[in-house]
Formats: structure tokens, sequence, C-alpha cells
């Protein structure tokens, strides 16, 4: 009930101030600011929804503070058919600047879950908007260029035209349409024309009735259908009856649903007579690949042993290096050559005696006469040990139990290979072979027996490439190079 008050304002039953604002968010937002302004808490507002409303009132410029989000939950929500929507959001924006700024995250207030509802909705009727307007192709006699006019009904739950219109534009922004609704039309005149325009709702028989398009539509969504996968539930919740009257495909659907399951026994048989479609071979994962690799290799043999010793975690050191760098040469060598471990460059080629001590190694072996193929070369320690030093890796020194939890794998390279004479070249190889520390500089150069092995020890040629002073590492290189010759007898 209303009345006017002594003042001649509207007031309701309840005595509230009757509040004319033109019902779209625009319209609201104005007049809840002018209310807000002059301190009208939301029980005494009466909001009338008035299309010839005047814009909000006197505001004196400023403006309430509240949280984005709920300017664009607002925005959603205030297209809900809902005729509560504009108090609703009132009392919102009421409570969002009377001390509780949160607001929106207690999602289990009463007021805060009806105006995520209204937007969930809100959204969700876009989205079929999107989903379900069917245009048909309609001549435009007056069309500059000939082409038709492409005209869609659609029956909106809610207010959207205006907000889902932006879609349409740029989707078909080459072409004239019209969406025609119960409360809003849409229309676009082309890319060079302006934007959408709207004008007022229409009935059904302001769209047409069917094209040549529709034929076409049929014809795409029956080889689209697929009658193995249809879940009746699921269909409906996306595709609700209600739009089907004006989807051309739609009608299609019962007699689809009919004959699914016969055209799944089709499918069935023709599968049948059908060679099966082949697709090359799946890829393994590494793992799988070693495990294989590692079943099918020989027992006793050097390729096993390397494969075994791949996944080595005798010691941390395999966590940090890039792979296991194992020996290499035939197992018939005569003579195998020890060093310390991988450096840098064996550490990323996952073999021995590549980088800078090996090329040195190579050339000394050429000045002795020696094939480096003719030799087995390993390490004491199978992983590259280092310290990072910004991008660099530097090598570090293993320590003894990482050189003693690497011996078995030296051990077994010895006994598969049983060369007659092992170089032990550096510290640490000495070290291991021997049983004991070594003076390198004391001692190299000397065959010396070691139970049933024969051992030579020389220097690393990581040393030689250490030593600072030209002539001194070129005197010592020629040294290592005669160490190496001696190797020569043995082969
Ligand atoms: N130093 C070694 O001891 N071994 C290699 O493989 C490379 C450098």
């Amino acid at each position: 009930m209303e009345q006017t008050s002594l003042f001649g304002e509207v007031r309701s039953a309840r005595n509230q101030v009757a509040v004319a604002f033109v019902p779209d968010f625009a319209g609201w937002q104005a007049a809840a600011r002018a209310q807000w302004q002059a301190g009208t808490p939301p029980e005494a507002i009466w909001w009338q929804p008035d299309r010839q409303a005047m814009a909000g009132g006197e505001t004196d410029g400023s403006a309430p503070r509240v949280p984005r989000a709920f300017v664009s939950l607002a925005r959603t929500a205030a297209c809900h058919r809902s005729a509560d929507r504009w108090a609703l959001l009132y009392q919102l924006l009421w409570r969002l600047t009377h001390g509780e700024r949160h607001l929106l995250e207690l999602s289990g207030d009463p007021q805060v879950a009806r105006v995520n509802a209204y937007a969930k909705a809100v959204r969700r009727d876009i989205h079929k908007m999107k989903a379900f307007v069917r245009f048909r192709a309609v001549a435009e006699p007056d069309a500059p260029d000939d082409a038709p006019r492409y005209v869609a009904w659609f029956e909106p739950e809610h207010f959207i035209v205006e907000k889902a219109s932006g879609f349409f534009r740029r989707r078909f922004a080459n072409m004239r349409w019209s969406i025609l609704t119960p409360y809003r039309c849409a229309h676009y005149e082309g890319a060079s024309a302006g934007g959408v325009w709207f004008s007022p709702g229409t009935d059904k028989s302001a769209a047409p009735e069917g094209d040549v398009l529709e034929d076409a539509w049929r014809t795409y969504y029956r080889s689209i259908f697929n009658p193995a996968r249809v879940k009746i539930s699921a269909m409906r919740s996306e595709m609700p009856v209600k739009y089907w009257k004006n989807m051309p495909e739609a009608h299609l659907i019962p007699q689809l649903l009919r004959e699914a399951d016969r055209r799944v026994e089709v499918m069935q048989e023709q599968v049948k007579d059908r060679d099966v479609m082949r697709c090359g071979p799946r890829p393994i994962s590494p793992e799988a690949e070693h495990a294989h690799a590692l079943a099918r290799s020989p027992a006793n043999t050097l390729d096993r042993l390397a494969l075994q010793a791949r996944t080595c975690c005798n010691c941390p050191l395999g966590e940090k290096a890039t792979q296991t760098v194992f020996g290499e040469g035939p197992r018939t060598a005569r003579v195998m050559i020890v060093g310390e471990q991988p450096g840098d460059s064996e550490d990323l080629a996952g073999r021995p005696f590549v980088g800078p001590a090996g090329q040195l190694l190579d050339r000394a072996l050429a000045q002795a006469g020696i094939d480096r193929a003719a030799l087995y070369l390993t390490n004491a320690v199978k992983h590259f040990k280092f310290e990072p030093r910004g991008k660099r890796r530097l090598h570090a020194r293993p320590d003894d139990a990482e050189v003693f939890a690497c011996k078995p794998w030296l051990d077994n390279e010895i006994e598969l290979v049983e060369p007659t004479l092992i170089v032990a070249m550096g510290a640490t190889a000495g070290r291991v072979l021997l049983g004991r520390p070594v003076q390198v500089t004391r001692e190299r150069g000397m065959i010396v027996s070691h139970g049933d092995r024969r051992i030579l020890l020389t220097v690393h040629p990581s040393y030689l490439l250490r030593l600072p002073d030209a002539q001194v590492a070129k005197r010592a290189t020629a040294q290592f190079s005669r160490d190496l010759a001696q190797a020569r007898a043995w082969l």
C-alpha cells in the first residue's frame, strides 16, 4: 500500500521512501549512491523500478567505497529477474560500508548466499544464450550488399541480453544480426556501423520460423551425435528442454535417442569387420627400458656390469651427478688404466677420459706408441663429485667412504677383464688398488705386485694440467709418457 506524505513524497505502508530508478545496474547505482549519501538505511527504502525515472537525485560527489568484487557481483546479480534484487544489493552495499567490509567472504551469510545464487543463475543463463541462439537468414530488401540479416529468437530467464550481446558482437562481427527476446532485442549492423543497439522486447511471431541453414544444422548435429555416449540426464541439464523449440537440430533428439541402441550395435558390428587401427609402439620409461636391458644382458659381462652400475646408490654421489660413467674398452684388453673419477665433461658425455685430462692422456699414449683402443679405461669412482660455483662445477676429491663404496665395481671390472697390467694414475687410484696410501712422486714409474696383480703407478693427467710452469709441465708430461710406455711391453 502506498500513500503520499504531507511533503509530497510517496511512502509505503511501512513508511518507507519510494525511490524511483531506471531498472538497470547504472540506474540503481545512481539512485543507491544518492540514498547512501543521504544516509538512508536499507529498511527505509521502497525501490520503485521506473523506465521513465530521472537519474539518482542530488549527490555531493562522494561515493561509497566498496570492494571491487562487489561491483562486479552486483552488476551480474542486477540482471536476475527477482524483484527483490535491488533491495538486496542496497542492503549489501550498506553493510559493506558500515563495519562489514569483509562481508562477501562470509558465503554462509543469507544475503551473501542469495546474491551469489543470483549471479550464478545469470551467468548460467548467459552461457545458455551463447550456446543455444540459432540464427535464421532473413532477406533484407534494402540491404546494400544483398546480404541477409540473421535473426534469432531466444527466451532468456533473466535480463541478460545487454550483458551477453558483447559475445555475439565479437563472434558475428561481419554479419548483420538481431536477437529477439520477450523483454529486449539486440541488433547489430556490422563492424563498420557502430555497436550493438537495443529495442523493446517483442513476441515470437516477429522471428522467422525456418531457413535453408536449418538443414545444415540438422546434418551437422546428426553427424556429431554419438549414440554410444548418450547420457540423457546430462544432456537435459546441459541443453534444457525449454530451449529445444528454438533449435532446429533439437527436433532430431527424440528420434536419435530411440535409435541409439540399434546404432551402437551396428557400430560394434562394423568394428568387428574392420581392421582395428594400430598405433606405433608405446614409449617406455627409462626405468622400464633399463629393467628390460638388464633382463636381456648375459651374466658375467661388462655390459651387464655397466647396466647394474647405472642405478648404483652405494654412496650419495650419484644423486648429484648426471650419470654413472663406467669403464670402456675391450674385455680382452691386456692393460687397464684407472683414473680417479669422471670430470665435468665425462659426467655429461657418460664416457671416461673425454675432457681435457683425457685429451692429455691421449697425447701421452700416442707419444708412448700405445693405441687407446687396445686399453680398458676406467676410474676408481664412477660418479663426478663436484662443488657448484656459479654456473661451474668444480672437481672435488672423493673421500675414503666414497672411494671404497665404489670399489666393488672396479674389482668386478678387473675380474672380468683380467688385465696383465693395471696403470694407476694418481693417489686415489693407487690407494684403492694397492690398499694403502701412496706417494705418487716417490713411487711412480715402478711396476709392483699386489696379490696376483701387477700395478704401475704414475701421475694423474689433471696434475700435469695444473702445473703452473710450462717448462716443468713439459718435462713432467714427457716423463708421464715414458711411464706409460712401460705398458707397451704388456699389451
Ligand atoms: N679424470 C679422471 O680421473 N677420469 C676421467 O674420466 C676424467 C678425468
